[in-house]
């Protein structure tokens, strides 16, 4: 069974992951999308409020599974028992990170590959950090993300303003 995990942050998810995926699912028999729990950063959402907007936006993708995850992408994908790893490449400028990333996870994985998927052109300018930074600045981020996944932004945004009033 061909297996791949496409590891991020997904803070939040954006119509250029969910292209990602959509692509990437018709390759193998199984994707499992890993949500990463990153003690070094202070992301928007929560790993489970992150999983839980995937599920949403791939529940009509039947071999995707969302999962989170802590630790090395490799040693998740090798809990996984995949033998790949997914990336998307949006520009020249991701491509010396994403490479070094790849070769030590090839490394550190015994032979686990890494697949890069160029980005849909339409998405290529896109990035969770762009989408927060519109958001936060009252910007319209309905070409970036789906619906949901905007009112669940604009609800975080509102909590977090209301919370620094009351201090
Ligand atoms: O969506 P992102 O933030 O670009 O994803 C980066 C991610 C999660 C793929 C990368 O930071 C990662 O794999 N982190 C887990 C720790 C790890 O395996 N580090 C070694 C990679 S060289």
């Amino acid at each position: 069974m061909k297996r791949a995990v496409y590891p991020g942050s997904f803070d939040p998810v954006t119509f250029g992951h969910i292209d990602i995926i959509r692509r990437s699912a018709l390759l193998v028999d199984e994707l499992i999308v890993g949500v990463l729990v990153n003690h070094t950063k202070i992301p928007l959402f929560s790993a489970r409020e992150r999983v839980k907007m995937l599920q949403d936006v791939t529940k009509d993708i039947p071999n995707v599974r969302i999962e989170s995850f802590t630790g090395l992408s490799v040693d998740f994908v090798r809990k996984c028992n995949a033998q790949f790893i997914v990336r998307g490449l949006r520009a020249i400028t991701d491509f010396e990170f994403e490479l070094q990333m790849a070769q030590t996870n090839k490394v550190l994985g015994e032979g686990v590959d890494t697949i890069f998927l160029t980005t849909d052109l339409a998405y290529a300018y896109l990035s969770s950090t762009t989408v927060k930074e519109v958001a936060y600045y009252g910007g319209d981020i309905s070409h970036f993300v789906p619906p949901a996944v905007a009112v669940r932004i604009r609800e975080k945004i509102a909590a977090a303003e209301e919370d620094e009033n009351r201090t």
